[in-house]
């Protein structure tokens, strides 16, 4: 009998298989479940769960305010079962959404999984994000960048700055990836940023001559066994970055890589197992910016936007 604690086993080590960082599938996911059989009786599985964003949530800014996440639960089968797991979930996945244009479908991914990248692409998702590792303190090359720049820490008194900048990734990435400029982005960044600003995560600054240029908003991550967050990265203390941004006239001068040093130098001396971060594949600065720094895809976060955008497949 196939029982959901039999799939995630072996959808476990067929993640090994795949990729060695990948951490062991131990938690099952909660949602709806949905169940569906191959032609040569195998079956597979995998919940739905339902998310909102509402306005003055800040997950608003990078999500569609109405989501559904599907979760496969492919054991043994893999990609071969995802179509006919989605085939199955479609009903569920976009049951309600006919008329909401803000809406989508999610499915977090093994990005070394290309078969089901096939299957994922036929049925119109995209891969609007990944999420992304650094497991080696590999060393930072010198950034050729101008003397004159200075990186430091940031505080209470940057705000000003360190919302502006953040402001303007949000725009930009709003042009290339899946960010939501939402009317009350401002107002929840600035909580945000004042928020972390006076606390214990690492806030980097470069400025030249005083005047603030760029932007590294980090944060300590600790995975802890068991917990959501190790079903998706190993467990023990991380490093995570959130927001990277250049001003625009100061970009691909090695401003990025300078700030990227010193967050890599500061974690590491902590003792980050790996540091982590998202970013959007079509983006065409930081997809190449962050293979640069050592990041490598891990996760990929596929999307259906609109969730009526799910097509039957081929
Ligand atoms: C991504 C970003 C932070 C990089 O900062 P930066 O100061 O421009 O980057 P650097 O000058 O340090 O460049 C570092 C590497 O990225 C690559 N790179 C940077 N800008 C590039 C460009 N315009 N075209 C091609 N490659 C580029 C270079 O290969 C460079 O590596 P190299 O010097 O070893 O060749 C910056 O471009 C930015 O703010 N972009 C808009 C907001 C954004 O996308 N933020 C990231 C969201 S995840």
């Amino acid at each position: 009998m196939t029982t959901t604690r039999n799939l995630l086993a072996e959808q476990s080590a067929r993640f090994a298989r795949l990729d060695p960082v990948i951490p062991a599938q131990r938690v099952a996911p909660v949602g709806e479940p949905v169940v569906a059989a191959l032609p040569d009786g195998r079956v597979v599985g995998g919940v739905v769960a339902f998310h909102h964003h509402p306005p003055g949530t800040v997950s608003s800014l990078w999500s569609a305010r109405y989501c559904r996440e599907l979760t496969p639960l492919l054991g043994s089968v893999g990609a071969e079962g995802l179509a006919e797991l989605l085939a199955a979930a479609r009903p569920v996945l976009v049951d309600g959404l006919a008329a909401e244009p803000d809406s989508a479908v999610e499915v977090i991914w093994p990005s070394r999984d290309a078969e089901a990248t096939r299957v994922l692409l036929d049925h119109g998702f995209v891969p609007l994000s990944v999420l992304a590792i650094r497991t080696t303190a590999a060393p930072s090359r010198p950034a050729p960048v101008d003397d004159r720049v200075r990186v430091r820490r940031g505080g209470p008194s940057d705000l000003t700055e360190v919302l502006d900048l953040a402001m303007a990734e949000l725009e930009y990435s709003a042009l290339v990836g899946g960010t939501v400029l939402r009317p009350d982005a401002r107002d929840l960044k600035a909580e945000t940023l004042r928020t972390r600003l006076a606390g214990d995560h690492p806030v980097w600054l470069a400025e030249v001559d005083g005047l603030v240029i760029g932007l590294a908003e980090g944060a300590w991550s600790p995975v802890a066994e068991g917990s959501p967050g190790s079903t998706r990265l190993p467990t023990g203390l991380l490093g995570y970055v959130n927001c990277v941004s250049v001003a625009s006239g100061a970009r691909g001068l090695g401003v990025g890589q300078l700030l990227m040093a010193r967050a890599h130098e500061e974690f590491d001396t902590a003792g980050a197992r790996a540091t982590y971060l998202y970013y959007n594949p079509p983006n065409p600065l930081s997809s190449v910016f962050w293979p640069r720094q050592g990041y490598r895809p891990l996760w990929t976060i596929w999307e259906s936007r609109p969730a009526t955008g799910l097509r039957h497949g081929p």
